[in-house]
Protein backbone atom coordinates (compact mmCIF):
# COMPACT_ATOMS: atom_id res chain seq x y z
CA UNK A 1 0.00 0.00 0.00
CA UNK A 2 2.54 2.61 1.17
CA UNK A 3 5.02 1.32 -2.50
CA UNK A 4 1.96 2.32 -4.36
CA UNK A 5 1.00 5.29 -2.55
CA UNK A 6 4.92 6.29 -2.99
CA UNK A 7 4.96 5.45 -6.68
CA UNK A 8 1.71 7.05 -7.14
CA UNK A 9 2.92 10.16 -5.76
CA UNK A 10 6.26 10.01 -7.70
CA UNK A 11 4.14 9.87 -10.67
CA UNK A 12 2.10 12.70 -9.81
CA UNK A 13 5.07 15.36 -9.23
CA UNK A 14 6.47 13.86 -12.32
CA UNK A 15 3.34 15.11 -14.31
CA UNK A 16 3.23 18.05 -12.28
CA UNK A 17 7.41 19.55 -13.12
CA UNK A 18 6.25 18.44 -16.77
CA UNK A 19 3.52 20.19 -16.75
CA UNK A 20 5.09 23.50 -15.49
CA UNK A 21 7.66 23.44 -17.77
CA UNK A 22 5.00 22.84 -20.89
CA UNK A 23 3.33 25.98 -18.95
CA UNK A 24 6.39 28.20 -18.34
CA UNK A 25 7.80 27.35 -21.80
CA UNK A 26 10.85 29.47 -20.84
CA UNK A 27 11.32 28.27 -17.01
CA UNK A 28 10.16 29.69 -13.65
CA UNK A 29 10.10 33.17 -14.77
CA UNK A 30 7.37 32.93 -17.31
CA UNK A 31 6.01 31.86 -20.27
CA UNK A 32 7.57 33.04 -23.64
CA UNK A 33 4.86 34.62 -24.70
CA UNK A 34 4.63 36.68 -22.05
CA UNK A 35 8.19 37.74 -21.66
CA UNK A 36 7.80 38.61 -25.34
CA UNK A 37 4.36 40.66 -24.28
CA UNK A 38 6.90 42.73 -21.93
CA UNK A 39 9.94 42.99 -24.00
CA UNK A 40 7.06 44.59 -26.65
CA UNK A 41 5.71 47.00 -24.09
CA UNK A 42 9.15 48.57 -23.25
CA UNK A 43 9.83 49.10 -27.05
CA UNK A 44 6.98 50.43 -27.44
CA UNK A 45 6.87 52.78 -24.33
CA UNK A 46 10.78 53.51 -24.13
CA UNK A 47 12.36 52.75 -27.08
CA UNK A 48 13.90 49.77 -24.84
CA UNK A 49 14.95 46.25 -26.58
CA UNK A 50 15.90 43.43 -24.82
CA UNK A 51 15.44 39.56 -25.16
CA UNK A 52 13.27 37.01 -23.45
CA UNK A 53 16.34 36.21 -21.43
CA UNK A 54 16.24 39.36 -19.86
CA UNK A 55 13.07 39.52 -18.15
CA UNK A 56 11.31 37.53 -15.29
CA UNK A 57 7.83 37.53 -14.43
CA UNK A 58 6.97 36.84 -10.46
CA UNK A 59 3.92 36.90 -8.50
CA UNK A 60 3.71 40.87 -7.94
CA UNK A 61 6.66 43.20 -7.83
CA UNK A 62 7.87 42.79 -3.98
CA UNK A 63 8.42 39.11 -4.98
CA UNK A 64 10.34 40.24 -8.00
CA UNK A 65 12.29 43.06 -5.43
CA UNK A 66 12.57 39.84 -3.29
CA UNK A 67 13.65 37.53 -5.35
CA UNK A 68 16.36 40.29 -7.03
CA UNK A 69 17.92 40.96 -3.50
CA UNK A 70 17.76 37.43 -2.59
CA UNK A 71 20.30 36.65 -5.75
CA UNK A 72 22.25 39.49 -5.20
CA UNK A 73 23.14 40.77 -1.82
CA UNK A 74 23.61 39.23 1.59
CA UNK A 75 25.61 40.16 4.81
CA UNK A 76 28.56 42.90 4.64
CA UNK A 77 26.84 44.20 1.56
CA UNK A 78 24.79 47.96 1.74
CA UNK A 79 21.91 48.92 0.17
CA UNK A 80 21.17 52.58 -0.08
CA UNK A 81 17.66 53.63 0.25
CA UNK A 82 16.12 57.12 0.29
CA UNK A 83 13.71 57.67 3.30
CA UNK A 84 10.64 57.93 2.92
CA UNK A 85 10.79 54.75 1.22
CA UNK A 86 7.89 52.12 0.28
CA UNK A 87 7.34 50.04 3.88
CA UNK A 88 8.27 46.66 2.15
CA UNK A 89 12.10 47.70 1.42
CA UNK A 90 14.31 48.22 4.60
CA UNK A 91 12.55 44.31 5.31
CA UNK A 92 13.29 42.99 2.32
CA UNK A 93 16.88 43.97 2.60
CA UNK A 94 17.18 42.88 6.15
CA UNK A 95 15.75 39.58 5.18
CA UNK A 96 18.76 38.98 3.01
CA UNK A 97 21.39 39.98 5.89
CA UNK A 98 22.44 42.87 3.87
CA UNK A 99 22.46 45.97 5.44
CA UNK A 100 19.20 49.00 4.96
CA UNK A 101 21.28 52.51 4.45
CA UNK A 102 18.45 54.72 5.30
CA UNK A 103 19.20 58.79 3.61
CA UNK A 104 16.87 60.71 5.01
CA UNK A 105 15.23 63.23 2.33
CA UNK A 106 12.91 66.55 3.29
CA UNK A 107 9.94 67.88 2.30
CA UNK A 108 11.54 71.39 1.64
CA UNK A 109 13.30 69.12 -1.26
CA UNK A 110 10.12 67.22 -2.19
CA UNK A 111 11.36 64.25 -0.76
CA UNK A 112 14.02 64.34 -3.60
CA UNK A 113 17.57 62.58 -2.80
CA UNK A 114 20.76 64.92 -3.93
CA UNK A 115 24.04 63.61 -5.36
CA UNK A 116 26.00 64.95 -2.64
CA UNK A 117 23.75 63.21 0.02
CA UNK A 118 24.26 60.00 -2.05
CA UNK A 119 28.25 60.79 -2.33
CA UNK A 120 28.45 60.68 1.07
CA UNK A 121 26.61 57.69 1.86
CA UNK A 122 28.66 55.75 -0.64
CA UNK A 123 30.87 52.92 0.88
CA UNK A 124 33.60 50.11 -0.20
CA UNK A 125 30.51 48.09 0.83
CA UNK A 126 27.28 49.59 -1.48
CA UNK A 127 26.46 47.30 -3.77
CA UNK A 128 22.77 48.16 -4.90
CA UNK A 129 20.54 52.17 -4.90
CA UNK A 130 17.09 51.75 -4.63
CA UNK A 131 15.46 54.55 -6.44
CA UNK A 132 11.55 54.58 -6.99
CA UNK A 133 9.99 57.26 -9.06
CA UNK A 134 7.03 57.64 -9.08
CA UNK A 135 7.55 57.49 -5.04
CA UNK A 136 5.02 55.32 -2.34
CA UNK A 137 4.40 57.37 -0.21
CA UNK A 138 5.63 60.93 -1.48
CA UNK A 139 4.38 60.63 -5.15
CA UNK A 140 7.65 62.46 -5.54
CA UNK A 141 8.65 62.14 -9.72
CA UNK A 142 12.36 62.79 -10.42
CA UNK A 143 12.98 64.61 -13.82
CA UNK A 144 15.08 62.56 -16.21
CA UNK A 145 18.59 64.95 -15.39
CA UNK A 146 18.36 63.83 -11.39
CA UNK A 147 17.93 60.79 -12.30
CA UNK A 148 20.52 60.61 -14.69
CA UNK A 149 22.76 62.56 -12.19
CA UNK A 150 22.19 60.15 -9.48
CA UNK A 151 23.13 56.53 -11.42
CA UNK A 152 25.88 58.48 -13.00
CA UNK A 153 26.79 59.56 -9.21
CA UNK A 154 26.63 55.93 -7.46
CA UNK A 155 27.81 53.69 -10.60
CA UNK A 156 30.73 55.64 -11.17
CA UNK A 157 31.64 55.54 -7.63
CA UNK A 158 30.66 51.56 -7.36
CA UNK A 159 30.69 48.44 -9.11
CA UNK A 160 27.15 47.45 -7.53
CA UNK A 161 23.64 47.93 -9.68
CA UNK A 162 20.74 50.50 -9.25
CA UNK A 163 17.12 48.98 -8.54
CA UNK A 164 14.63 51.21 -10.19
CA UNK A 165 11.17 50.37 -8.93
CA UNK A 166 8.71 52.07 -11.61
CA UNK A 167 5.36 50.39 -11.01
CA UNK A 168 3.53 53.72 -10.37
CA UNK A 169 5.35 54.46 -14.00
CA UNK A 170 2.15 55.25 -15.87
CA UNK A 171 0.02 57.00 -12.88
CA UNK A 172 1.37 60.88 -12.91
CA UNK A 173 -0.21 64.39 -13.20
CA UNK A 174 0.75 67.31 -14.87
CA UNK A 175 3.54 67.63 -16.52
CA UNK A 176 5.50 64.71 -15.01
CA UNK A 177 6.95 62.35 -17.35
CA UNK A 178 8.49 58.63 -16.66
CA UNK A 179 12.04 57.60 -16.55
CA UNK A 180 12.89 54.20 -17.28
CA UNK A 181 16.48 54.26 -15.65
CA UNK A 182 18.05 51.52 -17.60
CA UNK A 183 17.55 53.32 -20.86
CA UNK A 184 19.44 56.46 -20.10
CA UNK A 185 22.97 55.45 -21.52
CA UNK A 186 23.11 52.24 -23.55
CA UNK A 187 26.16 50.97 -20.98
CA UNK A 188 23.30 51.38 -18.02
CA UNK A 189 20.97 48.03 -18.99
CA UNK A 190 24.13 46.37 -17.60
CA UNK A 191 23.65 48.03 -14.47
CA UNK A 192 20.07 49.12 -13.75
CA UNK A 193 17.50 46.63 -13.15
CA UNK A 194 13.71 47.35 -13.83
CA UNK A 195 11.40 46.62 -11.77
CA UNK A 196 7.38 46.75 -12.68
CA UNK A 197 4.52 45.32 -12.21
CA UNK A 198 0.45 45.27 -12.95
CA UNK A 199 -1.11 46.13 -9.79
CA UNK A 200 -0.74 49.30 -10.18
CA UNK A 201 -1.27 50.98 -13.54
CA UNK A 202 -3.46 48.28 -14.31
CA UNK A 203 -5.25 48.10 -11.15
CA UNK A 204 -4.72 44.67 -11.33
CA UNK A 205 -3.65 44.10 -7.59
CA UNK A 206 -4.96 40.85 -6.54
CA UNK A 207 -3.98 39.39 -9.87
CA UNK A 208 -0.19 38.94 -8.46
CA UNK A 209 2.19 39.95 -11.17
CA UNK A 210 5.55 41.65 -11.42
CA UNK A 211 8.31 41.62 -13.34
CA UNK A 212 12.24 42.29 -13.80
CA UNK A 213 14.42 42.98 -16.45
CA UNK A 214 18.05 42.56 -16.04
CA UNK A 215 21.56 41.39 -17.18
CA UNK A 216 20.61 37.50 -18.52
CA UNK A 217 22.99 36.50 -15.71
CA UNK A 218 21.28 38.08 -12.98
CA UNK A 219 17.86 37.08 -13.67
CA UNK A 220 19.19 33.03 -14.49
CA UNK A 221 20.55 33.53 -10.71
CA UNK A 222 16.58 34.87 -9.97
CA UNK A 223 14.70 32.12 -11.78
CA UNK A 224 16.63 29.39 -9.94
CA UNK A 225 15.77 31.08 -6.73
CA UNK A 226 11.63 31.31 -7.90
CA UNK A 227 11.52 27.94 -8.88
CA UNK A 228 11.88 27.19 -5.42
CA UNK A 229 9.93 29.56 -3.93
CA UNK A 230 6.89 29.52 -6.17
CA UNK A 231 7.52 27.77 -9.19
CA UNK A 232 5.88 30.43 -11.65
CA UNK A 233 3.63 33.09 -11.56
CA UNK A 234 -0.09 31.86 -12.07
CA UNK A 235 -0.67 30.81 -15.53
CA UNK A 236 -3.70 32.24 -15.77
CA UNK A 237 -2.23 35.48 -14.26
CA UNK A 238 0.11 35.15 -17.47
CA UNK A 239 -2.38 34.75 -19.74
CA UNK A 240 -4.38 37.79 -18.72
CA UNK A 241 -0.90 39.56 -18.09
CA UNK A 242 -0.30 39.57 -22.27
CA UNK A 243 -3.71 40.90 -23.15
CA UNK A 244 -3.53 43.86 -20.20
CA UNK A 245 0.27 44.61 -22.19
CA UNK A 246 -0.73 44.31 -25.95
CA UNK A 247 -4.41 45.98 -26.17
CA UNK A 248 -5.03 49.21 -27.05
CA UNK A 249 -8.31 48.83 -24.95
CA UNK A 250 -6.33 49.09 -21.88
CA UNK A 251 -4.33 51.92 -23.03
CA UNK A 252 -7.73 53.39 -23.28
CA UNK A 253 -8.63 52.44 -19.79
CA UNK A 254 -5.67 53.34 -18.03
CA UNK A 255 -6.05 57.18 -19.42
CA UNK A 256 -9.71 57.35 -17.92
CA UNK A 257 -8.43 56.04 -14.95
CA UNK A 258 -5.69 58.57 -14.63
CA UNK A 259 -8.03 61.11 -15.45
CA UNK A 260 -10.05 60.27 -12.38
CA UNK A 261 -7.20 59.83 -10.28
CA UNK A 262 -6.27 63.49 -11.14
CA UNK A 263 -9.50 64.61 -10.40
CA UNK A 264 -9.15 62.40 -7.56
CA UNK A 265 -5.95 64.79 -6.37
CA UNK A 266 -6.76 67.80 -6.41
CA UNK A 267 -10.08 66.99 -4.03
CA UNK A 268 -7.70 65.67 -1.74
CA UNK A 269 -4.98 68.14 -2.00
CA UNK A 270 -7.59 70.92 -1.91
CA UNK A 271 -9.39 69.37 1.56
CA UNK A 272 -6.10 68.80 3.08
CA UNK A 273 -4.76 72.21 2.55
CA UNK A 274 -7.51 73.64 4.05
CA UNK A 275 -6.88 71.97 7.24
CA UNK A 276 -4.93 73.99 9.80
CA UNK A 277 -1.80 72.26 11.24
CA UNK A 278 -1.70 70.14 8.00
CA UNK A 279 1.02 70.63 5.88
CA UNK A 280 1.45 68.76 2.41
CA UNK A 281 4.00 68.29 -0.77
CA UNK A 282 1.12 67.92 -3.48
CA UNK A 283 2.26 64.22 -5.12
CA UNK A 284 3.10 64.48 -8.89
CA UNK A 285 2.57 60.96 -9.66
CA UNK A 286 0.86 57.77 -7.65
CA UNK A 287 -2.08 57.70 -5.73
CA UNK A 288 -1.02 59.08 -2.29
CA UNK A 289 -0.94 61.97 -0.76
CA UNK A 290 2.11 62.21 2.33
CA UNK A 291 1.22 65.18 4.54
CA UNK A 292 3.39 66.11 7.50
CA UNK A 293 0.98 66.07 10.81
CA UNK A 294 3.61 66.55 13.62
CA UNK A 295 1.86 70.15 14.23
CA UNK A 296 -0.62 67.61 16.17
CA UNK A 297 2.14 66.07 18.51
CA UNK A 298 2.42 67.03 21.93
CA UNK A 299 -1.28 67.28 21.98
CA UNK A 300 -3.91 65.60 23.27
CA UNK A 301 -7.04 64.05 21.59
CA UNK A 302 -10.13 62.32 23.45
CA UNK A 303 -7.65 62.54 26.87
CA UNK A 304 -4.52 61.12 24.51
CA UNK A 305 -1.51 62.67 23.80
CA UNK A 306 -0.25 61.81 20.83
CA UNK A 307 3.61 61.83 20.18
CA UNK A 308 4.41 60.28 16.66
CA UNK A 309 2.71 59.10 13.86
CA UNK A 310 1.52 55.97 15.03
CA UNK A 311 -0.06 57.04 17.91
CA UNK A 312 -1.76 59.61 15.86
CA UNK A 313 -3.21 57.34 13.35
CA UNK A 314 -4.22 54.93 16.34
CA UNK A 315 -6.01 57.68 17.75
CA UNK A 316 -7.67 59.13 14.45
CA UNK A 317 -8.76 55.56 13.99
CA UNK A 318 -10.55 54.34 17.12
CA UNK A 319 -12.05 58.20 17.87
CA UNK A 320 -12.67 59.41 13.95
CA UNK A 321 -12.75 56.39 12.24
CA UNK A 322 -10.25 57.36 8.75
CA UNK A 323 -7.55 54.85 8.63
CA UNK A 324 -4.19 56.43 7.36
CA UNK A 325 -1.11 54.81 7.33
CA UNK A 326 1.24 55.91 10.23
CA UNK A 327 4.48 57.60 8.43
CA UNK A 328 6.94 55.72 10.53
CA UNK A 329 6.02 52.69 8.81
CA UNK A 330 7.77 54.39 5.42
CA UNK A 331 10.89 55.84 7.82
CA UNK A 332 9.33 58.88 8.38
CA UNK A 333 7.88 59.54 11.69
CA UNK A 334 6.34 63.39 11.26
CA UNK A 335 3.90 62.27 8.34
CA UNK A 336 0.52 60.17 7.45
CA UNK A 337 -0.36 58.95 4.30
CA UNK A 338 -3.88 58.61 2.73
CA UNK A 339 -4.40 56.81 -0.19
CA UNK A 340 -7.35 58.27 -2.93
CA UNK A 341 -7.71 55.15 -4.91
CA UNK A 342 -11.18 55.50 -3.34
CA UNK A 343 -14.59 57.17 -4.52
CA UNK A 344 -14.51 61.22 -4.46
CA UNK A 345 -17.50 60.41 -1.76
CA UNK A 346 -14.99 58.37 0.37
CA UNK A 347 -12.25 60.88 -0.19
CA UNK A 348 -15.04 64.06 1.11
CA UNK A 349 -16.39 62.01 4.04
CA UNK A 350 -12.63 60.82 4.82
CA UNK A 351 -11.15 64.18 5.43
CA UNK A 352 -14.28 65.58 6.59
CA UNK A 353 -13.92 63.15 9.18
CA UNK A 354 -10.58 64.50 9.48
CA UNK A 355 -10.67 68.10 9.60
CA UNK A 356 -13.75 67.36 12.32
CA UNK A 357 -11.25 65.51 14.52
CA UNK A 358 -8.37 67.51 14.15
CA UNK A 359 -10.43 70.84 15.75
CA UNK A 360 -11.12 68.33 18.83
CA UNK A 361 -7.14 68.40 19.77
CA UNK A 362 -6.90 70.04 23.31
CA UNK A 363 -2.99 71.49 24.15
C1 LIG B 1 6.65 51.22 -4.66
C2 LIG B 1 6.03 49.88 -4.72
N1 LIG B 1 6.75 48.87 -5.23
C3 LIG B 1 6.25 47.62 -5.28
C4 LIG B 1 4.98 47.35 -4.82
C5 LIG B 1 4.50 45.92 -4.88
O1 LIG B 1 3.45 45.74 -5.73
P1 LIG B 1 2.89 44.28 -6.07
O2 LIG B 1 3.63 43.29 -5.25
O3 LIG B 1 1.45 44.34 -5.76
O4 LIG B 1 3.16 44.11 -7.53
C6 LIG B 1 4.20 48.37 -4.25
C7 LIG B 1 2.85 48.10 -3.69
O5 LIG B 1 2.26 48.86 -2.97
C8 LIG B 1 4.73 49.67 -4.22
O6 LIG B 1 4.03 50.70 -3.72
Amino acid sequence: MTENFRLFAGLISFALALYFVHLSGSGPGGTAELKQAIARWYARTYGYEFKPENVMASSGAKHSIHTFLAATVGPGNDVIIPTPYWVSYSDLVTMTGANAVLIHTTAANKFKLTVPQLEAAITPNSRILMLNSPSNPTGTVYTREELAALAECFLQRTDGAILSDEIYELLMYGDAKPTCIATLKPEYRERVVTISGASKSYAMTGWRMGWTVAPANVIKAMDNIQSQETSCPSSITQYAMITALDSPETATSVAAMLKEFAVRKHLTCDHLHAMPGIRLVEPDGAFYAFFEVSNFYGKSFGGKTVTGSIEFCTALLEQGHVNLVPGAAFGADDFARMSFACSQDNIRTGLGKLATWLKTAAE
